[in-house]
């Protein structure tokens, strides 16, 4: 029989009681990087709400490479400890506790949405400098300059990477996301786009991969045997019309990701360049990716993208088309939905026993 929604899938032993994964995505609602009772009450409410594994937004592994001044960040040991209660609460709820660890690289140093979203100067109070694969900054309509990193800046970030792992493990997190996706750090070396290096870092595939590799194996080295890697890739710039990163090159980079430590791919798009063309936003739009990754690499993948209904949900793992199935604006809208979903597909699933006598009768 094949695999379903609600078919506990495992890595390495860690055991997921279904398929659904909170997609990451940022709140920016933190404090100097720490944890707020916000991030307490979202992520435990997900996890409450039925959710296999329940993955932190972006947690920046060094201060530079926050997106905003709300983001979160685990480059020290006191918010580590302020993300502790999270990881015993969603366990304590039979999820999975996964934490994205990110890198912003030349798009970090902006204003929090909510306060405009633009670029801030090095010399704002708010602002800071960036660094990345190049020194041209993100188009950006005000854009922020950045530093092009060297060997040393390269250095460090892979032990802020594995630095954070540690920390992270410590805290109880049983899934570590390396977020190499969206155009952040890790995308920017991976990309024609973004790398313009002459180093070993830089040129050609192997060199524009190097770095994510040398970071999934440092965060590997850190993360027990026992518990999974996942690495969050843009499986294309969707920039057709340039020396651009496609899906070609994802399918390429997966078995590397693979030999470095990484478990599973969780298969964005996009988010390098403005110019970007998404070819639309539609039910399951990265769908076709995921499965070309799982079927051409032969990798455990997760899929996202406008993914709202439990038959959807289903049916792509029930068709081998997807491992785990991420949600991100529907969990925001309905943080209950695999609790619902369960019960419109049938499944018998666990409720919180507070919550029992609101059952689906
Ligand atoms: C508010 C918001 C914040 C996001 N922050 C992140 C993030 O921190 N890391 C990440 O990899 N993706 C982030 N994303 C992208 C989501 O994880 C997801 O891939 C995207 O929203 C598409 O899935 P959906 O259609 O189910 O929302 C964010 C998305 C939203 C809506």
């Amino acid at each position: 029989m094949s695999a379903s929604l609600f078919t506990p899938f495992s890595l390495r032993d860690t055991t997921f009681s279904n398929r659904i994964m909170l997609s990451p995505m940022c709140q920016y609602s933190a404090d100097e990087g720490m944890a707020t009772d916000w991030h307490r009450v979202h992520l435990g409410t997900r996890a409450a709400g039925g959710a296999g594994l329940v993955m932190t937004e972006a947690t920046a592994v060094e201060r530079r490479g926050r997106i905003t001044p709300g983001c979160l960040g685990i480059w020290t040991d006191e918010q580590a400890a302020a993300l502790e209660p999270i990881t015993s609460f969603v366990r304590s709820q039979g999820a999975v506790p996964g934490i994205q660890l990110a890198h912003a690289g030349r798009k970090a140093s902006h204003a929090r949405p909510s306060e405009g979203g633009h670029a801030y100067p090095i010399d704002h109070a708010d602002g800071w400098q960036t660094v990345s694969a190049t020194d041209e900054p993100y188009p950006d309509a005000e854009p922020a300059a950045t530093r092009r990193m060297d060997a040393a800046d390269i250095d460090d970030v892979i032990d802020a990477f594995r630095e954070a792992a540690v920390r992270a493990r410590d805290a109880g997190f049983e899934v570590a996301e390396v977020h190499a996706a969206h155009g952040y750090l890790l995308h920017q070396f991976l990309s024609p786009v973004t790398n313009d290096r002459d180093d070993a870092y830089g040129g050609d595939f192997e060199n524009r991969t190097r770095l994510v590799c040398e970071v999934v194996a440092a965060v590997r080295d850190v993360w027990p045997d026992t518990d999974p890697v996942f690495v969050r890739i843009s499986a294309t710039d969707w920039l057709p019309d340039r020396d651009s990163w496609d899906v070609d090159d994802s399918v390429r980079l997966a078995p590397r990701l693979r030999d470095a430590g990484a478990d599973l791919i969780d298969v964005s798009g996009g988010g390098i360049h403005p110019d970007q063309q998404l070819p639309g936003t539609g039910p399951g739009y990265q769908v076709p990716y995921a499965e070309t990754l799982r079927d051409g690499a032969a990798v455990p993948v997760a899929a996202v993208g406008g993914i709202t209904e439990p038959s959807h949900a289903d049916a792509l793992v029930r068709n081998g088309r997807a491992d785990l199935v991420a949600l991100g604006r529907e969990l925001l809208r309905h943080p209950y939905w695999p609790l619902e979903a369960a019960h419109a597909l049938g499944a018998d699933v666990e409720w919180p026993v507070q919550y029992r006598r609101g059952r689906f009768e």
